[in-house]
């Protein structure tokens, strides 16, 4: 039976009650809409770039508790990141919530405490939303995003 307990460890509790980069970033120069047409939940992502650098990132909307603390732990792992290097940390998350393939943790870092979601198929489009998201935003389509 789905335990939420196994789910909500540490980390995933803190970022939900205080979610990082959570706002609006009135300077972004790319802005996308990521939906959960299951539940409805909705999240905005903000990015600043310098061409190949995120600079800045930021997301707002509402959301599930694992929803929000993906998209609060995303945001801060991107920083600073340039866009090769997001697309491949969404590739590493992507095989983590997903497959059962071999995923370098030590690259993921805190991310690695939404691996319990792989579990259960509904939580990994919750924690899914934000990097489909953020994948379209690197691809440069303007497409909102939704996670069916
Ligand atoms: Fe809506 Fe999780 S229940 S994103």
């Amino acid at each position: 039976m789905f335990d939420i307990k196994d789910l909500y460890q540490e980390v995933i509790v803190d970022h939900n009650r205080s979610p990082r980069n959570f706002g609006k970033l009135e300077d972004a120069d790319r802005t996308l809409e990521g939906y959960n047409p299951l539940c409805g939940d909705k999240l905005t992502l903000y990015i600043k770039t310098d061409g190949d650098k995120i600079n800045d990132i930021a997301f707002d909307g509402s959301g599930c508790a694992i929803s929000v603390a993906s998209a609060s732990l995303m945001t801060d792992a991107m920083k600073g990141k340039t866009l090769q290097e997001a697309e491949s940390l969404f590739n590493h998350f992507h095989s983590l919530v997903t497959t059962d393939d071999d995923v370098d943790m030590e690259q993921l870092g805190k991310l690695a405490a939404l691996a319990g979601v792989k579990a259960y198929p509904a939580r990994v489009k919750c924690a899914s939303l934000c990097w489909h998201t953020m994948h379209s935003v690197i691809q440069g389509d303007n497409t909102p995003v939704h996670t069916e």
